[in-house]
């Protein structure tokens, strides 16, 4: 609801009508400048630059407009000449303004309380600041973080709407585990144990018969008893299960998928900035990805001296844990498909590779500065072979009867991933780890806020 046009600085004269406008928002900046009061306004991710000239700097102290006052402001917009630090160029000149609800300033004050700029790698300052994120979300970073996040989401729902992939929501309650019991949260339900899912794979693959290629969005819980720059107890998992597939087309649709979500991401102008401002070096993994197999890894290790997790060289069927990982991601310096793990160091659903029995048809996807971001693999489809998994890892099979009964009603070769929202995105800007990417993060300790 405006009227007039916009007026360009320097031009007084115009047409005479300026555009007319009513701001609300709450108090991000105010600067004293001569006898003006600039307050920078918040509404949500944008910005508007308001000065207050004339009696309205004279008649209220820039004191009252302390930080996270909400205000409703009316003046008239004008254009300013490129270059200066106004949001979109623009400015208000502002001759009305109220006071909607005040913040308060002194100790009790939100930047006294929540510093602007702290060192999240500080877990001490963190702890005490993730107290407080419902206030530190009104800074600029998390906000952003925040943001790009629901980008990316869009991204790769636009990127699957694309292919034809159906979005489905599988069960978070759930009977049976995906991915090992140690990580698993039980819970009583009405008398039954039950747990928290750790992946909706399973289910995803019972959809191929009816819906064909399938995905979802939903959360995975893993109660993870350690505390590390890349662990939540609950996290997004973006997961897909692909029909009719081979192994190398699994890789290549994590590679397309990956490209096309960043791709997506960079269109939107705000995230691309924030992308910009906070990861200045980032530049899109190209296509092909680097594939490497475990077993090359594994020599990568050893011939660097880069010892295991029991102080001794690498050797073929070893776990390669986070610190080595890191190591290689860092060195390589780029995104890396690597492949074919050992059966026994994987999930018992992994297929077998053909032209080898001892390792899997698997894939982690790891990325500098953070290191797994996917894991997935191709699944056994053949109903003995299944059955002789569940032997092997010693899991009773009657709670998986509606998983075992896809390898006796038609079965298919298939496979599939999934991929950390949150390791995605502190990969894609850069930060020191994936509580940040969360809006109220979950790890061991932290249920709060
Ligand atoms: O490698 P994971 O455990 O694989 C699975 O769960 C498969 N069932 C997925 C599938 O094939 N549908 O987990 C997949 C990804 C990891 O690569 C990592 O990005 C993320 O999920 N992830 C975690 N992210 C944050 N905190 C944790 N504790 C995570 N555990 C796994
Ligand atoms: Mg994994």
């Amino acid at each position: 609801n405006v009227i007039g046009t916009l007026r360009k600085s320097g031009s007084e004269g115009g047409d005479g009508k300026a555009v007319r406008v009513l701001v609300q928002g709450r108090v991000q900046r105010v600067a004293k400048q001569g006898g003006l009061i600039f307050v920078w306004l918040r509404r949500g991710m944008k910005r508007m630059q308001c000065v207050l000239t004339g009696d309205l700097s004279k008649t209220y102290d820039a004191l009252v407009l302390v930080r996270e006052t909400s205000l409703e402001i009316i003046g008239e917009l004008w254009e300013l000449p490129p270059g200066t630090h106004a949001p979109l160029s623009r400015e208000l000149r502002a001759d009305f303004f109220r006071v909607v609800a005040a913040a308060p300033g002194g100790d009790d004050a939100l930047i006294t309380r929540v510093p602007e700029n702290y060192d999240t790698a500080s877990s001490q300052a963190s702890e005490a600041l993730l107290n407080l994120r419902h206030l530190t979300l009104r800074h600029d970073k998390p906000s952003a973080v925040i943001y790009v996040r629901s980008v990316v989401e869009r991204a790769f729902q636009t990127a699957y709407h694309e292919l034809g992939v159906t979005k489905v929501s599988p069960p978070a309650l759930v009977q049976t585990q995906v991915e090992g019991g140690s990580t698993l949260f039980s819970l009583d339900y009405y008398g039954q144990p039950a747990y928290l899912t750790q992946s909706s794979q399973l289910y995803l693959e019972t959809l191929l018969p009816s819906l064909g290629d399938v995905y979802c969005i939903e959360k995975s819980f893993r109660a993870e008893k350690s505390l590390t720059r890349r662990h939540l107890s609950e996290y997004t998992h973006v997961e897909a299960e692909l029909d009719f597939i081979t192994f190398d087309d699994l890789l290549d649709h994590l590679e397309k998928l990956i490209s096309r979500v960043v791709d997506l991401t960079l269109e939107d102008p705000v995230a691309a900035a924030t992308i910009k401002e906070y990861n200045k070096d980032f530049v899109k993994p190209t296509m092909p990805f680097r594939r490497m197999r475990y077993s090359d890894a594994i020599d990568w290790l050893r011939e660097r001296g880069i010892k295991n997790e029991e102080g001794n060289d690498h050797v073929f069927g070893d776990d390669i844990a986070e610190a080595a990982e890191r190591r290689m991601t860092d060195e390589i310096n780029e995104c890396i498909m690597l492949t074919h793990f050992p059966a026994h160091i994987k999930a018992f659903y992994m297929q077998r590779a053909a032209d080898d029995d001892r390792v899997t048809e698997s894939v982690d996807i790891l990325m500098p500065g953070v290191g797994e971001i996917v894991g997935g693999s191709m699944r056994i489809w053949d109903f003995e072979e299944l059955l002789a998994a569940y032997k092997r890892e010693g899991l009773d099979p009657s709670p998986y009867y509606w998983y075992t009964d896809q390898r006796k009603y038609g079965s298919s070769p298939h496979g599939g991933f999934g991929l950390g929202l949150e390791r995605f995105l502190a990969w894609l800007l850069k930060l020191w780890t994936v509580r940040e990417a969360c809006l109220y993060p979950r790890y061991m300790g932290r249920c709060t806020p």
